[in-house]
């Protein structure tokens, strides 16, 4: 059976003010009545298919993470917690790690949508014969516009019906890659989904990141446990280098494969994407309860205290929490990371 792996370490500071440091975006309910990483552990609800999921995530996080789970009846087998974070390739060695050596990790981040469950499922089961022969799979979505906050993966010849060879893995371009990468076709965006076997991604890290692999390793090691939490040593941890997968592993290693698979996927990386998602009315505007919107278009609200109402106006993000009020018109929203920038600079 497949292990899944839940990444829940990230901050999502673009989604600001909901979205915080105590309260990062996959511990929000944002497309539904539950959180993403509720949304994301459901989709591993099939014991025929998948065992019990690790989870790794921030410590200071244990008790919501554990609570959100219960909730919607996923008990991890693992909940790693992290004494700080070192981004995913640290992340994703301590899970490896953890499982049994033969078993297929599925790596999931928690904090994306997915609407077409069955095309996702559909393309698990085509991705691990591969994925069994020691191939570090990827999930390729078609991109329509020359994004840079994704990897590319130029897709090469073909391995198994569905599953291609990764001719070329390029993290983040700039604007001027990107956008040849998208005029020439053959490429597809990462999903940030990986399937692997343990043991075959610990032998990467060794060929390419030795001294991640060395300090997560000692953290394990020296890790403490109660129950199903494990702490990793904070100091050993601590020494890693911080790196992404991406970076670390996909961009260097040999047997990479690709699955492109359409399936309503969305990384909700910025209000303007939430926007695109979520409708309440006739006018494209997309709001919670709260709001109240007269002779209003194409406007985002959300709120988890005052009511909002606007009047009169078009293309306008407005968010609500806490103390903190957001407002910004649409298509600006991958610049709210710069009040957060701001914030850290104020503390
Ligand atoms: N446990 C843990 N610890 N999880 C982490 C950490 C960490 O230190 N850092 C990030 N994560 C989690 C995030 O919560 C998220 O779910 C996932 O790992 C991916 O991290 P991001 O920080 O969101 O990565 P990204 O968006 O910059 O880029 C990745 O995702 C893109 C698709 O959304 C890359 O894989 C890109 O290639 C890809 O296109
Ligand atoms: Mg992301």
């Amino acid at each position: 059976r497949i292990v899944p792996v839940i990444l829940s370490g990230g901050s999502g500071t673009r989604l600001w003010p909901m979205s915080r440091p105590e309260t990062p975006k996959q511990l929000l309910a944002l497309t539904a009545e539950e959180t993403m990483l509720q949304l994301t552990a459901r989709r591993t609800l099939d014991e025929a298919r998948f065992d019990p999921p690790i989870i790794v995530a921030n410590d200071a996080h244990a008790d919501t993470v554990e609570t959100q789970l219960a909730k919607v009846g996923v008990v991890p087998q693992a909940l790693i917690l992290e004494p700080v974070g070192r981004n995913t390739a640290p992340a994703i060695a301590l899970a490896a790690i953890a499982a049994d050596p033969a078993s297929p990790l599925l790596v999931m981040p928690s904090d994306h949508v997915i609407t077409d469950h069955a095309s996702f499922r559909r393309a698990i089961e085509a991705a691990l014969p591969l994925a069994e022969d020691g191939w570090l799979v990827t999930f390729g979505i078609s991109p329509d516009k020359p994004e840079t906050g994704y990897g590319y993966i130029e897709t090469g010849e073909a391995l198994a019906p569905g599953v291609h060879r990764v001719a070329r893995f390029v993290e983040k371009p700039d604007r001027a890659t990107a956008e040849a990468m998208l005029a020439a076709g053959g490429h597809a965006w990462n999903g940030g989904i990986f399937l692997f076997r343990a043991d075959i991604f610990l032998d990467a890290l060794s060929a390419h990141a030795p001294a991640m692999l060395a300090s997560v390793q000692a953290a394990m090691r020296d890790a403490e446990r109660d129950g199903g939490r494990i702490h990793p040593h904070a100091g050993h941890f601590a020494e890693s280098p911080s790196d992404s997968i991406d970076y670390a592993v996909m961009e260097k290693a040999e047997r990479v494969a690709v699955v492109p698979v359409d399936m309503g996927w969305s990384d909700l990386g910025s209000w303007d994407a939430l926007h695109a998602l979520s409708r309440c009315d006739a006018s494209d505007n997309a709001c919670d309860g709260n709001a109240i919107l007269i002779d209003s278009h194409n406007c985002l609200v959300r709120s988890d205290g005052p009511r909002i109402a606007l009047v009169g106006v078009d293309d306008l993000i407005v968010v609500a929490s806490g103390n903190d009020i957001l407002i910004l018109p649409r298509g600006r929203s991958q610049d709210v990371r710069k009040v957060t920038d701001h914030l850290k600079e104020e503390q």
